[in-house]
């Protein structure tokens, strides 16, 4: 009999900040050396927490859905202005205006909550007019109950390695956008960290896969977002949010990771039938 799955989420933060947070869906035998290794992570952090929470859960609507993880490619753009052009080129490519792409990077730039500070999750976009439709536009989506299987992850690993992508956050970021992507009336996703010091961001989409640019701020802004670009006639709200924040996802395959391409130059490939849930 297939053993039982628990989802387990960690989240650090300190004087009610969020400073960090990850999560995994493992068998009852992996939760030990999960939960060291993620009280390890939080405390790692220079800027120390405060307050350290886990959580495990155990995932009882049966099997989680299985995925491809999208193909990666890093465009190597020399500066920030280059960056936020060619990633609004992808989004057009998958199907989001010029102007929602437009809007959706001054978002990001500017600080997406309703002060000009970041959000706790993602701006829904109309792909179309670029309209805002999350309903809390402080807190937006935040995409969860999603990992690698053991296979994938091992793959994954060493095609990201290879690829010169060493990063923790480009495995967990493949994953979420490989979610994201899939979800019921999500045409494209744009992704640029907060964390001063990481510049890099992606954008991502079934037809495009998962590109990733080096620059698409400058170091030391605190700035970053995610927008999930929907199409707005076929969007049923209620069950885009509970796919992403509740529906379990394993990404039990990998897509291909190539090598970098110089912005301008035509990496992308036709796309076969690709299921949405
Ligand atoms: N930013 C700011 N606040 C956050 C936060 C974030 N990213 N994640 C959680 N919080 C805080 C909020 O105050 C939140 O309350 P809210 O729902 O009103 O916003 C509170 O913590 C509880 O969050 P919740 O999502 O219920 O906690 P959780 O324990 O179920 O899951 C995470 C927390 C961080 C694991 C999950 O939200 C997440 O982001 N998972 C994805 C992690 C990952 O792999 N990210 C990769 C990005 S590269
Ligand atoms: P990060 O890549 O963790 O630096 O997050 C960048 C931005 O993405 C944050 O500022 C949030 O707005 C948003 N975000 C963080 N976690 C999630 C999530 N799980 N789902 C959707 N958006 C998120």
């Amino acid at each position: 009999m297939p053993q039982d799955l628990y989802s387990v989420r960690m989240r650090a933060s300190k004087a009610g900040r969020h400073l960090s947070g990850a999560e995994r869906i493992i068998v009852p035998d992996k939760i030990d050396d999960v939960l060291r290794a993620f009280v390890a992570r939080a405390m790692e952090r220079a800027d120390g927490p405060d307050e350290v929470f886990v959580k495990v859960e155990r995932l009882k609507d049966g099997p989680p859905r299985e995925l491809t993880a999208l193909d990666v490619v890093t465009v190597n753009v020399r500066d920030v202005r280059e960056g936020r052009s060619a990633a609004a080129v992808i989004l057009q490519k998958s199907g989001v205006s010029r102007s929602a792409a437009e809007t959706a990077v001054r978002s990001l730039a500017g600080g997406p909550g309703p002060s000009g500070e970041i959000m706790r999750g993602a701006i829904i976009m109309d792909a179309q007019n670029g309209e805002r439709l999350e309903q809390d536009r402080s807190r937006g989506v935040r995409v969860s109950r999603f990992d690698w299987s053991e296979s994938a992850s091992v793959e994954i690993d060493r095609l990201l390695v290879t690829a010169g992508l060493t990063h923790f956050r480009t495995k967990e970021a493949l994953a979420l956008a490989t979610k994201v992507a899939h979800a019921p009336g999500v045409v494209a996703e744009l992704c640029w960290s907060d964390e001063p010091d990481y510049t890099a961001g992606y954008a991502a989409s079934l037809k495009t896969g998962y590109v990733r640019f080096p620059r698409l701020k400058d170091p030391g802004d605190t700035n970053g977002g995610r927008v999930f670009f929907v199409d707005r006639a076929v969007l049923d709200l209620d069950a885009l949010m509970r796919y992403l924040q509740k529906e379990a996802v394993l990404v039990t395959a990998t897509g291909k990771c190539g090598d970098a391409v110089e912005p301008g130059m035509n990496f992308l490939h036709p796309v076969g039938k690709i299921e949405k849930p």
